[in-house]
């Protein structure tokens, strides 16, 4: 049911009586505050200024856990839903916003609840959901530059919600997901509890590591076990053209990159006129350069185009360009300019050379109106050996690599032709992607695979089943059974939330 205007003042009320939360932490539509406070983590210009979806009727900004707790007993007791939000990077911004314009909830933003403790002499940290990447990477190198940890490349993501869905980026072949190395978290799950690894057991601590966000409560912390990082890693970045033979080594790259030895990944970005080959290896220039001449001699990879540096260097040198410092990382505030569509692919049988002829005959189309990119990853190594059902995450053996597709444009919001070209595309690359599901990463969230749909105000398994099967094939089941067991009343919810399997 939905909550009435009253419903939201009783909840600020409540608040404050449950658990003494200061007031300069509760942000209703009328505070001078809630504004900026609402647009402080939007990263998608899309969704900046549109009257197409529902705001939040009030922010919480909590500083302490009780006060969580408290959103969670009050927001029940008064009919009024939360959203949880840490870095605000999802890319249909469900922690902000309802797509049902007649929906009333609050968020409570975790941006304040960002420690991190490292613990160099177990080569472990707790790491609170609010903290952003850049955050976590920096505290774990200023404890013991030898140690860091698996997770995206972007330093602005959240962890509170780059955990919830798994986590990948340039040490996904060396050490896996960022959720297969967490060992402990807290939560306050749908009745306002605070749970740890032990009290909320084993099945709800494996659906949280990779189920998506806000389905099973709200993650305070995460306990997490840090990785050896080497003194030197090299970096390169090799740009070739299509008239230059890039499409005759990406179809190679396809097959060589997800075999070649864990401690070096080589992505691919896609744009309309280049092929950009980018990797980081665990090394220096002169292990690497041996390494690539007999395994990837295509690519003619040279000396001039090693970049060595520390691991911690590689994080602002890779995402934020090569005059980045390390203390870069810890800007929260780097919002994209520029609105984009995001969506994603697997893919498990190399693409053949003609049909990369089509999709850069197609990328072409784009710039009368935005811009394109297509990020691929290879999977082999750490990130394929682990079972499909040891995590929710099941994009294990036998992929090759993800793909991401990013649509860029300015001006409306609607962004109609991008997004008609977008969805083109998507169509087009059907018959060469997986199939049965045609998989999806939970992380690059896509409205376009489905909605939740309401049956007796409980989101439907049957309706789920559209997007879920793809985001995590045979784990959806037992993500929606434990749904049922610790939130059957679905107060967890968004429009891509798990739906509880009840009976
Ligand atoms: P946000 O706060 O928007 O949360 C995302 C979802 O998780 C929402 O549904 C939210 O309700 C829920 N949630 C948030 N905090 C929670 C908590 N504490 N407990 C429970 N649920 C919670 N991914 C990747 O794997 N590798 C990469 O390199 C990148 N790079 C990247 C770059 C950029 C610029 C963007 C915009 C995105 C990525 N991503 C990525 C995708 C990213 O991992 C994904 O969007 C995350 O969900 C973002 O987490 P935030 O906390 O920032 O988002």
């Amino acid at each position: 049911t939905l909550a009435s205007a009253d419903s939201s003042e009783e909840f600020v009320d409540c608040l404050s009586k449950e658990s003494k939360i200061p007031s300069w932490l509760v942000h209703t539509t009328s505070s001078s505050s809630y504004t900026s406070i609402l647009k402080s983590s939007i990263r998608n210009p899309k969704f900046l200024n549109t009257t197409a979806s529902a705001e939040p009727v009030c922010i919480v900004t909590p500083s302490e856990t009780s006060h969580i707790q408290a959103a969670v007993v009050c927001g029940r007791r008064h009919g009024l839903r939360v959203r949880v939000r840490s870095g605000g990077h999802d890319y249909e911004g469900l922690s902000y916003r309802a797509e049902d314009r007649g929906e009333r909830f609050a968020v409570v933003d975790l941006s304040g609840m960002r420690s991190v403790s490292v613990d160099a002499a177990s080569g472990t940290a707790w790491v609170q959901s609010g903290a952003t990447l850049g955050e976590l990477y920096h505290a774990v190198w200023r404890h013991d530059p030898r140690l860091g940890f698996q997770a995206g490349v972007c330093p602005t993501v959240g962890v509170g919600g780059h955990f919830s869905g798994g986590g990948f980026g340039m040490l996904q072949r060396k050490y896996g997901l960022a959720v297969d190395h967490v060992v402990n978290a807290t939560l306050v799950d749908a009745r306002g509890d605070l749970l740890d690894r032990d009290s909320m057991g084993e099945d709800l601590f494996w659906a949280i590591r990779g189920g998506g966000g806000e389905s099973f409560g709200i993650v305070v912390s995460w306990h997490i076990k840090l990785a050896p990082v080497p003194p030197i890693v090299t970096v390169f970045d090799i740009v070739r053209s299509p008239d230059h033979g890039a499409i005759d080594i990406l179809t190679k790259w396809q097959e060589i990159a997800p075999k070649l030895p864990d401690d070096i990944m080589v992505r691919v970005i896609i744009e309309p006129q280049n092929v950009n080959f980018e990797a980081m290896y665990l090394g220096t220039c002169d292990e690497l350069l041996p390494l690539m001449h007999l395994r990837f001699p295509d690519l003619a990879m040279n000396r001039t185009d090693c970049n060595e540096m520390t691991w911690i260097e590689s994080i602002p040198y890779i995402h934020l360009g090569r005059n980045a410092t390390v203390d870069d990382i810890l800007n929260r505030t780097s919002i994209s300019r520029v609105n984009t569509k995001n969506r994603s692919d697997y893919v498990r049988d190399p693409i053949p050379n003609h049909i990369w002829k089509k999709i850069f005959a197609m990328s072409q189309q784009v710039t009368k109106f935005g811009e394109f990119q297509m990020y691929m990853d290879p999977y082999g190594g750490k990130i394929s050996s682990i079972h499909e059902s040891a995590t929710p995450f099941p994009h294990r053996e036998g992929v090759l690599y993800n793909i991401q597709y990013i649509t860029y444009w300015q001006g409306e919001a609607n962004g109609t032709e991008a997004l008609k070209w977008s969805r083109d595309l998507y169509e087009f690359m059907e018959p060469y992607v997986s199939k049965n599901p045609r998989e999806a990463y939970v992380n690059y969230r896509d409205l376009e695979l489905g909605r939740n749909k309401l049956v007796d105000g409980i989101s439907s398994y049957d309706s789920g089943k559209a997007w879920g099967k793809r985001y995590f094939r045979d784990n959806f089941e037992r993500l929606a059974k434990v749904k049922a067991k610790v939130d059957p009343d679905d107060y967890f919810r968004n429009e891509q939330s798990i739906p509880p399997l009840l009976n």
